[in-house]
């Protein structure tokens, strides 16, 4: 009943339609139709009610419901979407999901916020309520395991994408998943997956998304200097740009046997770290590095100042204060 009201008025979006239209539509009573609209007021949506008018959905920019997500999808539909007011990670949740049901071969789970949001080497991820996207995308991708980094390539482009195509946002990606605006950052992914030994594949990978849309409120001390957000405030449809984000990632995993070298071309033309110095997370931090490329696995090739070249797979690179481009 919730999902085919919300249509209603969302089709009506911003001018009134009555509540005897909407009785007659649903097979209610009018009393019944303010119930619910009652409800929907309840959980955060905008509705204006006059006298002889009847109602009108303002906003719904600020909700995240399956319905308005399901709506938005075009090209994929997950086999499973799970929308939450609050979760500990959306990561932990379509692990267990993955764990429990392997017959499940795709799912989406979203959270208003969460309260113990993972980054990538134990780090904590802020994720405050409802001005973020928490969002994680459980696939069975059959692919080898050398080419696994690249659903994190096409995680960061998507995000990229339509960050850009829907807010005009310009991000520039620092390998292997951080997204930035300058020198801050905006979006975070972490990727991961059960390995089957046997065959050397992942029996499932899960692509956790993480993304600042503002800032609401006092961002903690210790990432204040490099937090970021990529909208100014909250007038964004958050629904709309996980359901972007969904198809355009899975559209470009469904392309990846064929065009790696592609997705590659694409991923570097936002690279901020291709031709600048950078230190490597787990070395000396006085040892510098050129990144001059970056192969069809997805690995950052380096060259270090005796001008030996190394191959990086994992691993975490902070671009230098001084870095030369040319
Ligand atoms: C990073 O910056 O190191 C990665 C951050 C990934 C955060 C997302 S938010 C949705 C999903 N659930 C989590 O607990 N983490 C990822």
């Amino acid at each position: 009943m919730k999902n085919k009201l919300l249509s209603i008025l969302e089709s009506n979006m911003n001018s009134f339609i009555s509540g005897q239209n909407i009785a007659e539509s649903l097979n209610m009573t009018r009393a019944n139709v303010w119930k619910e609209i009652n409800k929907l007021k309840d959980e955060g949506y905008e509705i204006l009610s006059k006298p002889n008018k009847g109602y009108s959905l303002v906003s719904t920019n600020d909700i995240l419901h399956n319905s308005r997500i399901l709506e938005k999808l075009n090209l994929f539909r997950p086999e499973l979407l799970e929308v939450h007011e609050v979760v500990g990670s959306t990561n932990d949740i379509a692990t267990t999901l993955a764990r429990e049901n392997p017959s499940l071969m795709s799912a989406l789970i979203v959270s208003n916020s969460q309260t113990s949001g993972r980054g990538r080497k134990g780090r904590s991820f802020y994720s405050p309520s409802s001005s973020g996207i928490y969002m994680s995308v459980l696939l069975r991708p059959n692919l080898s395991l050398e080419d696994t980094q690249l659903i994190t390539i096409a995680a960061a482009l998507a995000v990229r994408q339509v960050v850009y195509d829907l807010m005009n946002v310009d991000l520039s990606i620092k390998w292997l998943n951080d997204l930035f605006i300058e020198n801050r950052k905006v979006s975070g992914i972490l990727t991961e997956g059960e390995l089957e030994l046997e065959t050397l594949s992942y029996k499932y990978l899960v692509v956790g998304i993480g993304i600042n849309i503002f800032q609401d409120g006092s961002v903690p001390e210790e990432i204040s200097h490099i937090y970021g957000s990529v909208a100014e405030s909250k007038n964004v449809d958050r629904s709309l740009v996980i359901a972007k984000i969904y198809d355009r990632l899975l559209s470009l995993i469904d392309a990846l046997p064929v065009n790696k070298h592609l997705l590659i071309e694409e991923y570097k033309k936002f690279s901020n770290v291709l031709n600048k110095t950078i230190t490597i997370s787990n070395r000396d931090p006085n040892e510098s590095f050129k990144a001059i490329d970056i192969n069809n696995y997805g690995h950052l090739i380096v060259v270090d100042e005796q001008g030996v070249k190394h191959e990086l797979n994992s691993g975490e690179v902070s671009i230098k204060a001084d870095s030369y481009e040319n």
